[in-house]
């Protein structure tokens, strides 16, 4: 059990406090007003909380989730189900910024309806706001928009083509690759795309379709010059137990701190230093009587629980 205030009502932080809510046609008007579009990834309930009240404009419930979270290889293996435990838990943690789910590998790779029907899951069964698809699927775009289900697009380097790619290579590197790769962005653009992740794509084709396109770009290793940017959150902070890609800047470094702070907990513990005594409840002065002058054993038992769980409740009751 923990007494930590997660409630919905509890208060907000800092700065989203006033700041309306971010719905897909935010992003369309930022791009409009030329402000940069902020994006991190979240798979929980917690970090949702704390990347919302920091005045993060969109998190999407990433199915990188399956490699930073669950511990795979790659992103494949992860099933709708669990992307909707993760953006329900999501959803509860968020109240300002747009929260988009990835579509998982598999859950529209065979039919248009089918990826209609897992895209409605997700925003029914756990309030998703907007559902991200990878590849230039103009026809599924179509009919999620059609279902009144806001879509981003991600093209480039798109993790769910990884056994076909042989790997993670950087995409549109020849003249011929950004010409295509522009003509998929407007494609999907047209049949109602609200943004388009670029990904893993050198900086001056993402520059150039951002440029061009009528829909904000969020780029992710694709340089400056998009429209927003989006980091894997354990990326950000230093939780995945690799090197970090040269498109990531670390801004924090939780393992260090995480480790630190279990480390000493672990010494306290064997030292017998945690928990201290004001970190203890304590009988009342006429329960600690009863036991010190020393009544029949079940009787003192029964006695000192009934009054220890009053104190603690009380105890309780205040904090
Ligand atoms: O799953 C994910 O985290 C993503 C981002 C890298 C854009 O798709």
């Amino acid at each position: 059990m923990s007494l930590t205030e997660f409630s919905a009502r509890a208060p907000l932080a800092s700065r989203n406090l006033f700041l309306p809510k971010v719905t897909m046609p935010t992003l369309g008007e930022m791009k409009r007003q030329g402000k940069p579009i902020s994006a991190l990834t979240a798979y929980d309930y917690p970090t949702a909380r704390l990347v919302d009240e920091t005045g993060i404009d969109l998190i999407l419930v990433g199915d990188s989730l399956a490699m930073v979270m669950l511990g795979h290889e790659n992103t494949l293996a992860v099933t709708v189900d669990e992307m909707l435990h993760h953006t329900r838990a999501v959803r509860r943690g968020t109240r300002r910024a747009l929260v988009v789910a990835d579509m998982p590998f598999g859950s529209y790779h065979d039919a248009v309806n089918q990826g209609v029907a897992n895209a409605i899951r997700l925003v029914k069964e756990a309030g998703a706001e907007a559902v991200k698809i990878e590849g230039p699927r103009v026809e599924l775009v179509r009919a999620l928009v059609d279902a009144e289900v806001p879509v981003v697009g991600h093209l480039g380097l798109t993790p769910q083509s990884v056994l076909r790619m042989g790997g993670y290579r950087v995409q549109a590197r020849t003249l011929d690759a950004v010409l295509q790769l522009q003509a998929d962005a407007f494609a999907l653009a047209h049949a109602g795309a609200g943004a388009i992740v670029l990904e893993g794509i050198p900086r001056e084709a993402a520059a150039a379709i951002t440029a061009a396109l009528p829909i904000p770009t969020i780029g992710i290793g694709a340089g400056p010059d998009c429209d927003g940017q989006i980091l894997v959150f354990h990326d950000l902070v230093n939780l995945t137990f690799a090197p970090a890609a040269k498109f990531v800047r670390r801004y924090g470094d939780a393992s260090a701190l995480f480790r630190s702070a279990v480390e000493r907990y672990r010494l306290d513990v064997e030292h017998h230093a945690f928990p201290s005594d004001a970190e203890s409840y304590h009988l009342p002065e006429s329960a600690r009587q009863l036991l010190s002058i020393g009544l029949d054993a079940e009787d003192a038992r029964d006695n000192a629980d009934a009054m220890v769980n009053r104190d603690a409740r009380e105890e309780m009751n205040q904090a």
